[in-house]
């Protein structure tokens, strides 16, 4: 056995901050009320960590770059023939992992056009029609329960693996490390890789953010009352 690394850090951080921000958001959307405020602030911050996942798997170090575990069909039948040998995700995984990306990423960028019918109004709620807004936030409660369902799959396969197939994959998400017969460490996803990623995630947080939506002008001044004098 020999130990090689297989998840870097900011792999790791991504996974970690964003069941901590979905959890929340889960939470926060469910109570609703003064929470929305939060709850608005971190699922634009799902989307910043999206994107600085999706620039990582390009540039980020050899296990989490996509096309190491693309499930292409032919990777996915070998899986299924128990020909597969290999580490990071396996292809029936990694189906799993762009379907959890695709769904948090589509479920934040729904949630920034959504409203509350109360106090809150998601920030880029300004620029489409009130009646697609309410369209959208339908969207938004539906897909929750579709990603919901998919974390479930994603929990219960990480306890499968653990309790049949004897093989953690929880501790090398937290350590980065990994016992295995054979293999090579990561290489690469080096510090300009990083600023790279950080850099469009923070573009992005920009973009969501709703900042650089210019004020709507200010309503013209109410016509004052003609006064009659009898
Ligand atoms: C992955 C990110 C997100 C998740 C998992 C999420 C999840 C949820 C959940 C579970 C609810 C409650 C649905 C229900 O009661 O059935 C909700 C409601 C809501 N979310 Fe999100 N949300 C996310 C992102 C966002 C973002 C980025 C915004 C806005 C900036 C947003 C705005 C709202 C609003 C306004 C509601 C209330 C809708 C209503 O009262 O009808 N969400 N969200
Ligand atoms: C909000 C809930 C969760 C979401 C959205 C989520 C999402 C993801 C994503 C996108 C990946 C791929 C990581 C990458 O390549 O960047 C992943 C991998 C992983 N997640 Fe989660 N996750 C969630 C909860 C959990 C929980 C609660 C656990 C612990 C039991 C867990 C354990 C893991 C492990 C061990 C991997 C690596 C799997 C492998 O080795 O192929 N996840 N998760």
């Amino acid at each position: 056995m020999q130990k090689i690394k297989l998840w870097d850090l900011p792999t790791r951080l991504f996974h970690w901050l964003l069941v901590a921000a979905i959890a929340a958001l889960f939470v926060t959307g469910k109570v609703g009320g003064n929470y929305m405020v939060w709850h608005g602030k971190l699922g634009i911050l799902v989307v910043g960590l999206v994107v600085f996942r999706l620039v990582w798997g390009f540039v980020g170090s050899t296990y989490a770059r996509f096309w190491q575990f693309f499930p292409s069909p032919a990777r996915i039948l070998a899986y299924l023939r128990g020909q597969w040998h290999g580490e990071g995700h396996n292809p029936l995984g990694a189906l799993s992992v762009f379907a959890l990306l695709t769904l948090a990423g589509a479920q934040a960028t729904l949630g920034l056009f959504t409203t509350d019918d109360i106090a809150f109004s998601a920030p880029l709620f300004p620029l489409i029609e009130a009646e697609l807004a309410g369209r959208l936030t339908g969207f938004h409660h539906q897909l929750a329960n579709v990603l919901l369902v998919f974390i479930g799959l994603h929990v219960a396969s990480i306890v499968f693996y653990a309790r049949v197939k004897k093989n953690n994959l929880l501790l090398p998400m937290l350590t980065g490390w990994k016992n295995v017969e054979q293999g090579e460490s990561a290489r690469g996803g080096g510090i300009v890789a990083l600023a790279l990623a950080l850099t469009l995630a923070a573009l992005a947080l920009y973009a969501a953010s709703g900042q650089w939506i210019p004020e709507p002008p200010p309503p013209p001044p109410a016509e004052e009352a003609p006064v009659f004098n009898f």
